[in-house]
């Protein structure tokens, strides 16, 4: 962990969690140190489950970091202020099977204790433990229309990971 990062409860976060994940974003990030990759994602959230903290995040089977996510036991999610709005673009664009985008976006991973990746720049980093997963279903839309909207006939859909939060840092 950086020296500037502090860690603290997830109870005692302050920021509002709708607005920092859906507006400002954040990047999930998977794998070892020999190899990991990240992704931005806008789509998930955070809240209190089996009587833990829990963070949910929905990713589509075709990102590269799903492979990640999926032979991992856990993974981080990372914030950002708004000066790195362009790497999480870079990271929400660009796909880590083509490029380097960690280093395109100017990013700087490291290890946390418990051997997760995670990025120097970020401002809060919080360390998921999976707990569930489920494939989304298009039978179990009670509404189509975030169906319609959001999945062609040859989609697949995103694949939900619910995640016990072990620790949060915060600078
Ligand atoms: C603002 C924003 C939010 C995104 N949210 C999600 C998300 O919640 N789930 C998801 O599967 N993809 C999401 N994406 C798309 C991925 O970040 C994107 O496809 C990325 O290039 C995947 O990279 P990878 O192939 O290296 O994993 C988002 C992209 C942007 C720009």
């Amino acid at each position: 962990m950086t020296e500037r990062m502090k860690e603290v409860k997830a109870s005692d976060l302050t920021d509002n969690l709708i607005r920092l994940i859906a507006s400002d974003w954040m990047l999930v990030t998977a794998g070892t140190r020999e190899k990991f990759n990240t992704m931005t994602a806008s789509w998930g959230g955070m809240g209190h489950l089996w009587n833990r903290n829990v963070a949910f995040v929905f990713v589509r089977p075709e990102r590269y970091t799903y492979d990640f996510i999926e032979s991992a036991e856990g993974f981080t999610l990372t914030f950002f202020d708004e000066n790195y709005r362009d790497a999480l673009n870079l990271c929400g664009t660009k796909s880590g099977r083509d490029c380097d985008k960690v280093a395109e976006a100017g990013l700087t991973p490291f290890f946390t204790g418990s051997g997760l990746p995670a990025f120097t720049e970020a401002r809060i980093i919080i360390e998921c433990r999976k707990l569930y997963s489920a494939q989304l279903t298009r039978e179990a839309f009670i509404d189509s229309e975030p169906l319609n909207k959001h999945y062609s006939a040859e989609d697949k859909l995103h694949k939900m990971y619910i995640a016990e939060i072990v620790r949060v840092w915060k600078k």
